[in-house]
């Protein structure tokens, strides 16, 4: 049963302090069909976040870290959709942009069918109902010299919700769903574990009863034994609670039994999007084959459907200066004459599977073709063909043109 249930979850037009009249719908008649359109609760389109950077002596801006770069991708109601990468490829940013932690640079953020993008002031604060964020530290993002009662009440506070009674009630509900005993309310948070402050951030995140929750790396600080429950209680919150979520991890492995979908992310872009089995069963993009292929695995089954080892080469470049063609190339155990001077866009390979690499060239074909030998050529065609016949061999890794 939901134990919050009473607690009367905002309409969009209360959230957004607007009239209910429907602004019209720039990404109405896209191909999107229109039972998808009525379930996603978050559009992103094209978005960016740049991190201007400043230099000379009249501390000009001389460039930027182009840490979000044109992502893309819908978010459905009650889904979590997993962000997986190596440190620094810009997950935090996306997270923290698309909750509006931060102002885009560019691209637009639709949550619950309206613009969220420019949003500030009141409209940014009644965002907050509904989107929260539990951030990958709690020893640093929660206050040391505030308690623990406080801390969890303090959105009702800022929002204004309820009398001190009301918020009392309210705070002693969430601590019970997140299995915190109520005695801790008084306590402060450096008397608590790691995994009992995290279960104050997911309570204060909870506290509002918002729809979407922007999970960054909610359990990395934590043992793998208390790491295991955070999660459970993560998936009975959102069963319960109709919660959406958005999970940032840097471990494919531990997202694989959350998510229902996985983004690939690299130097601030996707290079793979696909379903969580179909992303563990028939990896497509060379970089998520590195990232699988470094997963210990303890079950025979693992094993079989795991890429062979490949060895990642060096470190992810600079995103203030990302590479000319592919983002990966430098680093890539299957990029081909081609791979340095084409930029891959994110192509569909089958029904809700995207991915970003020249060995599936979509609209690029030509321009890969002019940088492509003869033999080249010819297997990119061949591999065409065997993709239109049958999904790409578990864990073959023999499918580098030339
Ligand atoms: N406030 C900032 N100013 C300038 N650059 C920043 C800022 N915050 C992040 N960056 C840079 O943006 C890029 C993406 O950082 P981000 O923290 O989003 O990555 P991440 O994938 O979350 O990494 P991690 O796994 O280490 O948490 C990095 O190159 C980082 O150095
Ligand atoms: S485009 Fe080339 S370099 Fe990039 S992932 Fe594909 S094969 Fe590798
Ligand atoms: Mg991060």
């Amino acid at each position: 049963m939901n134990r919050l249930g009473s607690w009367k979850r905002n309409t969009t037009a209360e959230v957004m302090g607007v009239g209910s009249e429907s602004p019209t719908d720039p990404l109405a008649g896209t191909n999107a069909p229109t039972d998808d359109r009525e379930e996603t609760l978050l559009e992103v389109r094209d978005l960016e976040k740049h991190y201007p950077i400043y230099g000379g002596i009249f501390r000009r801006q001389t460039g930027a870290v182009r840490a979000v770069d044109g992502v893309s991708f819908n978010v459905r109601a009650g889904e979590t959709l997993a962000i997986v990468g190596e440190s620094g490829c810009g997950k935090t940013t996306l997270g923290k942009t698309v909750a509006r932690l931060l102002d885009p640079t560019g691209g637009e953020i639709r949550f619950d069918g309206r613009d969220v993008s420019d949003l500030d002031g009141r409209g940014l604060k009644s965002l907050r109902r509904d989107v929260q964020v539990v951030h990958q530290d709690p020893s640093s993002s929660l206050n040391p010299r505030r308690r623990v009662g406080s801390i969890i009440a303090d959105p009702l506070k800022i929002h204004d919700i309820g009398t001190d009674r009301d918020r009392n009630e309210r705070v002693r509900e969430v601590m019970d769903r997140v299995d915190l005993p109520y005695e801790f309310r008084t306590r402060y948070p450096n008397a608590l574990s790691g995994g009992q402050k995290q279960r104050v951030s997911i309570a204060r995140a909870l506290i509002l009863n918002p729809k979407f929750i922007v999970l960054d790396e909610p359990t990395s600080a934590l043992d793998v034994s208390v790491q295991a429950k955070v999660i459970a209680l993560l998936k009975e919150l959102q069963e319960e609670l109709n919660l959406t979520y958005l999970f940032i991890s840097h471990d494919l492995s531990l997202v694989k039994n959350i998510a229902t979908r996985i983004g690939v992310m690299y130097l601030g872009k996707f290079m793979e999007v696909a379903t969580s089995d179909e992303l563990f069963e028939n990896p497509r993009n060379p970089y998520t084959e590195q990232l699988l292929s470094a997963i210990p695995v303890v079950e025979q089954e693992e094993e079989r459907l795991k890429p062979a080892r490949v060895e990642p080469r060096g470190e992810p470049a600079d995103p203030a200066n990302p590479p000319e063609g592919c983002p990966f190339h430098p680093r890539c155990h299957k990029r081909f004459d081609a791979c340095d001077k084409v930029y891959p866009e994110l192509v569909e390979v089958d029904p809700g599977h995207s991915v970003r690499c020249l060995l599936y060239p979509g609209d690029k074909r030509a321009a890969v073709d002019e940088y492509s030998t003869e033999s080249e050529r010819r297997e990119l065609r061949q591999r065409d063909e065997l993709n239109r016949q049958q999904p790409v061999q578990d864990g073959d890794n023999t499918d580098r043109p030339g």
